[in-house]
């Protein structure tokens, strides 16, 4: 806590954060909420859950017009979710998530898309952010740009983490929409409490709880076993031998960051792909990991390796502890059901899910997501039947196993994005994604697939609605640039799509 306070909580006690306690958030306190807690409110009670990316959006949206009284529980002392970093963390890596020292990133974390595909499409950053690839201080500092520019702090209510939501009674008979009881803790005072919202819009986020497959032999290891989640500073791994499993984004970055410190770096993945080992001496690409011995790793044909730790890059797990059984909500590793729209229960349209968009322009899906869910509530979108949100819910389900994309991926929007924002776009009626955001995703989607130890000294920025550049940060391209063959761009998408569309666990 102490640690913490130098950091970005300092930040907000010396400015925003002690405002709203004192003011906003008593105002709050006495106000719309003791209104609601009588009954006399005619506003809809709205229930945010997180002040990450897509709770501050929700906020956004929702808290500033007077037909909604709104608030936001948030159980760590400050906003942001995944992008903050509380001082002094890398010292306690399995914190729980009550602790103000929990942490889900790493000190040197950059963006690994754009500043322009990183920002909610009506505010962008700042003229003095030039990067393309911001860091994560930048992006923390966006998104209290966005918080105080929208004046969002007054809806927050921090150190509370919600523990149970459960669907109330169709107190105005079997037509009116469902209720929802939101049971929350006061993480300083202990207090719990619970008030009765008409909807709940969850925005928890999902790379909070790892997913830990189980790796053949790994019991047998003697070393340090991390997961990425874990993983917070590259110096740690000083002249070690390290076992990297996986083959996304926490893998590729965390491989780069470590590979000046290390010895060794073994990179297992279950497609053979030469991307480090090529580059970097001291890596070494495998795709056939079979055992471990106390210090060390047997690929199949026997060859023995020394390894000191293993990062599970594994990725992360769906998890939402607070939802009671009847909120009639089915959460496996990576699909919550049933969800119209990847969004809108089908059985209580008054429980909503936001962000659950995978490899796709997250923030600017989410937003899209909000502002549709927004004119479902406002009246200004009508909802099919429960029966054809289930059989539609249903049928792009199956027609995403039929395409061969494992279950696991069931909110994995790749190449679907496109079609779903302009949907909900036209419907809702806001502005689709330009055509530049699409030819922005894709072109990053390759660059980093083709070097993702590079990919950030590129300049990449949108030009207009059309257009974007990209060009190496160094004018002579050389040092950082590398000269990626067509074929060998064409090899790694077959590889990378067969990766996404053939693995069943
Ligand atoms: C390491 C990492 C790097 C990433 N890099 C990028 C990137 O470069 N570009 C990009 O577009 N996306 C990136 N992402 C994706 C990332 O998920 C989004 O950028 C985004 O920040 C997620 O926002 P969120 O609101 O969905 O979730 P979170 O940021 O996780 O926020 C959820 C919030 O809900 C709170 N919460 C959870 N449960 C409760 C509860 N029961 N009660 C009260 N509060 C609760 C949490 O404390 C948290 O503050 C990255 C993700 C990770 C993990
Ligand atoms: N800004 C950044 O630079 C940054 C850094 C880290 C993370 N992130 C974001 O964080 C999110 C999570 O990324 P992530 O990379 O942690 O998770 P992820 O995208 O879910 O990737 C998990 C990886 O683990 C592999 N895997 C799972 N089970 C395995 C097993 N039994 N054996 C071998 N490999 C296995 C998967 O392989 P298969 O594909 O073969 O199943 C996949 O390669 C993403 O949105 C990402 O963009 C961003």
């Amino acid at each position: 806590m102490a640690a913490h306070q130098n950091g970005p909580l300092a930040e907000h006690q010396n400015g925003h954060l002690a405002a709203h306690q004192n003011g906003p958030l008593a105002e709050h306190q006495n106000g719309p909420l003791a209104e609601h807690q009588n009954g006399h409110s005619m506003k809809k009670k709205i229930a945010v859950i997180g002040a990450g990316m897509t709770g501050l959006c929700t906020l956004r949206h929702f808290a500033l017009d007077p037909d909604y009284d709104v608030v936001a529980f948030e159980r760590m002392d400050t906003i942001a979710g995944v992008w903050n970093y509380p001082e002094g963390c890398e010292k306690y890596t399995d914190e729980p998530d009550t602790s103000t020292r929990y942490c889900r990133t790493y000190r040197n974390l950059r963006t690994n898309s754009p500043r322009d595909l990183t920002r909610y499409p009506d505010f962008p950053f700042p003229k003095e952010v030039t990067e393309s690839y911001c860091n994560r201080a930048t992006v923390r500092k966006y998104f209290d740009a966005y918080t105080e520019h929208f004046g969002l702090l007054p809806f927050i209510r921090f150190r509370h983490k919600v523990e149970q939501i459960t669907p109330v009674g169709k107190a105005g008979g079997d037509d009116a929409p469902t209720k929802w009881q939101v049971t929350v803790r006061d993480l300083e005072s202990g207090t719990v409490t619970t008030n009765e919202f008409d909807n709940v819009i969850v925005c928890s986020g999902h790379f909070h709880t790892p997913y830990l497959p189980k790796i053949e032999g790994i019991e047998k290891f003697k070393g340090t076993v991390m997961h990425s989640c874990e993983y917070r500073v590259p110096e740690a791994f000083q002249d070690k031998n390290v076992l990297i499993i996986g083959a996304k984004t926490s893998a590729m970055d965390i491989t780069t960051e470590i590979v000046p410190f290390a010895r060794q770096v073994i990179v297992y993945r279950r497609f053979k792909v030469s991307i480090f080992e090529a580059k970097f001496p001291n890596v070494s690409e495998i795709a056939d990991l079979v055992d471990f011995g106390a210090d060390h790793l047997v690929q199949k044909d026997g060859t023995v390796r020394p390894i000191d730790a293993v990062i599970l890059c594994t990725g992360y797990i769906f998890d939402y502890p607070f939802l009671s059984p009847e909120c009639h909500v089915t959460v496996s590793r990576g699909r919550v059901a049933p969800l119209w729209r990847h969004l809108i229960h089908c059985e209580f349209p008054t429980l909503a899910f936001v962000g659950l968009a995978n490899m796709a322009i997250f923030i600017q899906v989410a937003d899209a997501q909000v502002r549709f869910y927004k004119a479902v509530t406002d009246g200004r979108v009508t909802l099919p039947n429960e029966n054809i949100m289930r059989d539609e819910t249903e049928a792009e389900f199956q027609g995403r196993l039929k395409q061969g994309i494992p279950e696991h991926l069931a909110h994995e929007m790749i190449t679907s994005q496109w079609d779903y924002v302009a949907e909900l776009a036209q419907e809702a009626g806001f502005e689709p994604f330009p055509p530049v955001a699409r030819k922005m995703f894709e072109a990053n989607g390759r660059s980093i697939r083709a070097a993702p130890y590079e990919f950030r000294n590129y300049r990449m920025e949108r030009l207009d609605a059309e257009n974007f550049v990209r060009e190496p940060l160094n004018p002579t391209g050389k040092a950082n640039g590398i000269v990626v063959s067509q074929e060998q761009l064409d090899k790694l998408d077959k590889e990378t799509l067969a990766g996404r569309r053939n693995i069943a666990n």
